[in-house]
């Protein structure tokens, strides 16, 4: 599957699922914008893959505007935008659910992919086609006694990717979600310590995947690649499971 020349641009690329999404993109032939709230990880990711770097925070309205415009400044399009960054927030259910990490939560993982979208679909509508990706979760198709936010701001990615698809598919325009489940990113660190290390971590977690085996950013990245390339080009609206049988 190739990426000959198409400029795309991923959110949350400096670390975990990102980074790796970067990395597959750059050497399937993309032109990768590393965008990132990391600005120094960014630029490392970006040196590594010939990539360009961009700080971004993607809950700021204007800096993902600046995001797409620098974008098409440097490139003279876009062809790919991948809403991938997210945070994890407070793990607590509802009644001990602090506002203010709630409102976080769905301030980056909602509103963020949201605002990046709304870029994107700008030039990609005057150019007559395009893709955007999302990186929900499994966690947006399954509830848990975990975090309330996260939930919801998965759940509202996977409805937000089938109503663009179903608003733009005549405009050549395709937005699909990448359902990760388990995936072993710096994301997972506060878990893994609060259960004492990260073996511990994956020995309370390996009973729950079918696949017994928690998941590599690469797996991700292989998955994300084939709906970003011309190999899915009848596949749209889809929330795309890469779980080790979790979601099933
Ligand atoms: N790792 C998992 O088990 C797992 C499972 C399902 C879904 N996901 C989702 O995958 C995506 C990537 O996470 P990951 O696992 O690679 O974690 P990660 O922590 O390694 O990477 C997340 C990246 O997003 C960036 N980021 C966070 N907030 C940002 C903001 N406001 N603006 C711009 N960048 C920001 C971080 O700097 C980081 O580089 C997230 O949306 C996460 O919710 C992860």
């Amino acid at each position: 599957m190739e990426l000959t020349d198409r400029v795309c641009v991923i959110t949350g690329a400096a670390s975990g699922i990102g980074a790796a999404g970067a990395r597959r993109f750059a050497a399937a032939g993309a032109r990768v914008v590393v965008a990132d709230l990391q600005a120094e990880a960014a630029q490392g990711i970006a040196a590594e893959i010939g990539g360009l770097a961009f700080p971004v925070d993607v809950a700021d309205e204007a800096a993902v505007e600046v995001l797409v415009a620098g974008t098409l400044a440097r490139f003279g399009r876009l062809d790919l935008l991948w809403a991938n960054a997210g945070i994890a927030g407070v793990r607590a259910p509802c009644a001990e659910q602090p506002a203010e990490s709630w409102e976080r939560v769905l301030r980056v993982n909602l509103t963020g992919v949201f605002f990046s979208f709304r870029a994107a679909l700008r030039p990609m509508i005057e150019a007559g086609r395009g893709v955007l990706l999302a990186t929900a979760s499994v966690a947006g198709l399954q509830a848990s006694a975990g975090s309330p936010a996260y939930h919801v701001a998965k759940a509202g990615v996977v409805m937000l990717v089938r109503h663009v698809a179903r608003a733009y598919a005549a405009r050549g325009i395709r937005c699909n979600a990448l359902c990760p489940g388990l995936t072993d990113t710096p994301i997972l660190d506060p878990f893994a310590e609060a259960l004492g290390g990260r073996e511990a971590f994956i020995a309370r977690v390996l009973p729950t995947i079918p696949s017994r085996r928690v998941g590599r950013p690469e797996d991700v990245a292989e998955a994300a690649l084939f709906l970003a390339s011309d190999a899915a080009s009848y596949v749209n609206g889809v929330a795309f499971p890469v779980d080790g049988g979790m979601a099933s």
